[in-house]
């Protein structure tokens, strides 16, 4: 006999058959049942053991955090809130759990204490819950591009260029931090180092991507993305998973059209798939929700959030509007924004970003045609000669969840942009090559995984999406 998974018992008719379960104890109650969860489904299922017949120095080891073997018969459940239980003939402790020390007890814990102990968090109903979600987004997202013609594409990790532009980059080296080779000039010879330059980690596939995009027409990236800005918020990981799409011939609208369906897919397939998790976070955060001043309070449930994603379209709004609405908007006037907003040109901040998407518009927001100074050299410059092709996608509260744009293809206008930024071109050569040979019309985005799976469970911080989480001074497991 095999064992089978407590989600696939719990879904089968009982007749008094055998079965064989492994899972972990939950709880252990009146020396009779035992809560046993072996994470296919948040739901325990019991188990209930004939005290008078077991060896009592067995019974002493049922403990909280426990892994046991467990043989009995599948029963029609006696008590309320299960179908069926095992009525238990034999049981193994395969490996104890002291109670004592155990830190997952049967009570809540705050979400600070299960991140000193993310090795065993997932052993909570709220840490299962939005992992299996991560797991689902992830399979949804391969499904959809591979239903929509992409091909998943290995973009590097270690890289010798800067795709933002931004600096902000971890760097990859083997050489004697204690005592480097020096150029004459006194600066660390890099020539001397593993790859004979200055490589670092991965800001984005992007450009790699679009290297693929000009010859197998539709590819996408999904890996992981590192950042070293030190940014200690509920938003920013040093290491975050990013999902990039980049597509020949296709221009800014195709390109909010793609994000648009993608995401609506993704939610949907999430939605039908996950159902129990995402009723018991929507339920969480309702209880949390109960906490909080009333005007603060979320209009809708977890569940009419993302119906409500799925079900409407994203507002179109370009920059130029963007800035009107914020300039005449109450907390402008009333300087209630730290940073306001007084001219076209302004970067906006997460303060500007929720006052659209939360306040003024009440959904998604696909902000366009951003200011060329604040937006990345590769994005298409309109013909206005100010605004580029750029796209920010909002999410109520979340703030950013997309970035992209319509690509430069002009090799002129792109070398142009370069020379400004100072950025050499001997570095990107081959990017330029794109521009050089059969250039044409493409575009993509990258959407932050982490921040695609706050909004679906929604959790606060993103510190509890990711298993293992780095942030500036904390890279434990
Ligand atoms: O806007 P970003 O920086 O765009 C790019 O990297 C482009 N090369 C993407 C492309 O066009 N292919 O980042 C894209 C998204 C953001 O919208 C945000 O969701 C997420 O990545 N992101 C982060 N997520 C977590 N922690 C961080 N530090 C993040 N920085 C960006």
């Amino acid at each position: 006999m095999t064992a089978k998974t407590i989600a696939a018992l719990l879904k089968t008719e009982a007749k008094s058959q055998d079965i064989e379960i492994k899972g972990w104890v939950r709880t252990f109650r009146a020396n009779r049942f035992i809560a046993l969860n072996d994470g296919s489904t948040l739901q325990n299922i019991q188990c209930v053991v004939d005290f008078e017949t077991m060896d009592e120095s067995l019974l002493k080891r049922i403990t909280t955090g426990a892994a046991l073997h467990i043989k009995g018969q599948l029963i029609e459940s006696q008590g309320k809130g299960q179908s069926v239980e095992v009525q238990v003939t034999d049981i193994k402790v395969l490996g104890d759990s002291d109670p004592e020390t155990y830190p997952i007890q049967p009570k809540k814990h705050s979400f600070e204490f299960l991140r000193e102990n993310a090795h065993l968090r997932t052993r909570t109903n709220t840490f299962s819950a939005v992992m299996r979600l991560r797991s689902t987004l992830s399979f949804a997202i391969h499904k959809y591009f591979n239903e929509n013609g992409f091909y998943y594409m290995h973009t590097p990790i270690i890289t010798g260029s800067d795709a933002e532009g931004a600096g902000e980059m971890f760097r990859v080296s083997n050489l004697d931090a204690k005592n480097p080779p020096l150029n004459e000039d006194g600066s660390v010879n890099y020539k001397e180092d593993f790859f004979g330059k200055e490589t670092n980690l991965t800001v984005s596939g992007q450009l790699e991507a679009e290297t693929y995009a000009m010859s197998l027409g539709k590819v996408y990236t999904f890996g992981p993305t590192f950042r070293a800005e030190n940014s200690n918020t509920s938003r920013h990981l040093a290491e975050f998973w990013m999902i990039e799409p980049e597509v020949a011939f296709m221009d800014l609208a195709g390109n909010m059209d793609l994000a648009e369906d993608f995401m609506k897919y993704v939610l949907k397939y999430t939605l039908d798939t996950n159902r129990e998790d995402l009723e018991f976070l929507e339920q969480r955060l309702k209880d949390e929700e109960k906490t909080k001043p009333q005007a603060e309070r979320s209009e809708m449930s977890l569940i009419e959030k993302i119906n409500f994603v799925v079900d409407n379209n994203f507002k179109r709004v370009s920059y130029t509007e963007a800035i009107e609405i914020l300039r005449d908007s109450k907390p402008n006037k009333k300087k209630q924004f730290k940073y306001l907003i007084d001219q076209w040109g302004a970067d906006l901040q997460s303060e500007h970003e929720r006052f659209l998407v939360e306040k003024h518009f009440k959904c998604p927001v696909i902000l366009f045609d951003y200011p060329a100074n604040i937006k990345a050299f590769y994005m298409r410059l309109n013909e206005d000669g100010k605004t580029v092709r750029a796209m920010d996608i909002l999410f109520p509260g979340i703030g950013e969840m997309v970035g992209g744009s319509q690509r430069e293809e002009r090799l002129d206008v792109l070398k142009e942009k370069m020379k400004a930024l100072d950025i050499d071109e001997k570095e990107l050569w081959w990017y330029l090559d794109l521009r050089k040979y059969g250039t044409a019309v493409h575009s993509g985005f990258g959407l932050g995984f982490e921040r695609l799976v706050m909004f679906t469970t929604g959790m606060g911080n993103i510190r509890d999406v990711i298993p293992y989480p780095r942030t500036p001074q904390n890279a434990e497991f």
